[in-house]
């Protein structure tokens, strides 16, 4: 089903763009998941925002989890200056020239760096959206981003030297990153505490007993504005092959989600807010309690949009399955055991079906 996506800069060069190429341009063929109606949000339910700091925020977090699959949080401790500074790398990351950009260009094989949305292979049309992908420290990506005369696109860096910059853009990731998982551990507890699950319900200790740091990625997302929404996708819909996934997005909307029933429900920037949806693998943990709730991006007329999703998973040798505490006669576990690689790997080659590849059949 896949195929290979080539990274040509004509592909990737909306600025260029004043009408859309035949490579861009979508129907309702295209994308199955576009056959739902779009909501208007006034009109229907919309995704719970949660405050951490309300007494009752297991209750409210299972309940949300429960019945969307997604949330928004507020009062989550991440300081808005760190997600703003994030915001302005990613800006300054994207308006460099297409070519300078696929100087860090991901390889075919690769996860790291810049190019078109990961899940293009499953799709014959392009996405109106360009990716950064990063895993671990971006400094050597970095490195080969700016060019040596970076003052002409960022004046405000005109004593900086290349190498400078890097640095200091590095060091923002990095601080990102180091708050970010703080968060998402107590996200995942939460979520799972709500099911009544502790630490000791889940055998995710090290060999000396010490428990083991999930693993994660930074997906920075950049949608262009684009002369014909109505015929582009900024990303075609999926499930996060995560545990789960915590998106930051700048004050323009674009993100919808799919809620049963009712269609794609549009989730609203909130000042300060974190969107934070349930992915694949806390799907399996719950043995189908939460659903991995399916989510795309539209783009916008006149606005460029950005979005930061910091994925999240579970230590990469530990085996994920549906919680015992969870399981019974009533309930027999839906999923076999698998870690976060092989299901990365089963989502490689069924896309959205993978999580069917992985269910116990009756
Ligand atoms: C994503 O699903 O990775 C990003 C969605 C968004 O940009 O809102
Ligand atoms: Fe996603």
């Amino acid at each position: 089903r896949s195929h290979p996506v080539h990274l040509h800069q004509k592909h990737l060069d909306f600025s260029s763009l004043q009408e859309i190429p035949d490579s861009h341009k979508w129907t309702q063929l295209d994308d199955i998941e576009q056959q739902h109606p779009s909501v208007e949000s006034f009109i229907t339910e919309s995704v719970p925002v949660i405050d951490l700091l309300d007494p009752n925020v297991l209750q409210n977090i299972g309940n949300a989890c429960k019945t969307w699959g997604v949330l928004q949080v507020t009062n989550h401790g991440i300081p808005i200056s760190l997600l703003e500074s994030v915001e302005g790398v990613s800006r300054s990351l994207f308006s460099l020239p297409v070519q300078q950009k696929l100087k860090a260009a991901r390889s075919p094989d690769g996860v790291s760096g810049y190019g078109v949305a990961r899940i293009s292979s499953f799709f014959s049309k392009l996405m109106w959206s360009e990716g950064f992908t990063i895993v671990g420290s971006p400094l050597e990506h970095f490195r080969q981003l700016w060019p040596q005369d970076y003052t002409k696109f960022c004046f405000l860096f005109s004593s900086f030297s290349n190498d400078q910059i890097s640095t200091l853009y590095s060091d923002v990731i990095e601080e990102h990153e180091k708050e970010m998982q703080k968060l998402a551990r107590r996200l995942t507890w939460l979520m799972l505490g709500s099911l009544g699950i502790t630490k000791k319900d889940l055998n995710w200790a090290g060999p000396k007993g010490e428990s083991k740091e999930g693993g994660a990625a930074l997906q920075l997302n950049s949608y262009p504005a684009c002369p014909d929404p109505d015929l582009a996708m900024g990303l075609a819909a999926h499930t996060d092959s995560t545990l789960l996934t915590i998106l930051y997005q700048n004050n323009t909307s674009g993100l919808q989600v799919l809620k049963e029933g009712i269609g794609w429900v549009t989730v609203p920037p909130i000042p300060g807010g974190l969107v934070v949806n349930v992915g694949d693998l806390l799907h399996i943990l719950s043995n189908g309690l939460y659903p991995s709730v399916l989510h795309r991006a539209v783009v916008n007329r006149t606005k460029h949009r950005l979005s930061i999703a910091y994925l999240y998973g579970p230590p990469s040798s530990v085996q994920i399955s549906p919680i015992q505490k969870l399981v019974g006669p009533n309930h027999p576990p839906l999923y076999r055991p698998i870690t976060w690689n092989e299901y990365l790997v089963a989502k490689a080659k069924h896309f959205n079906k993978a999580l069917s590849s992985v269910r116990i059949c009756a």
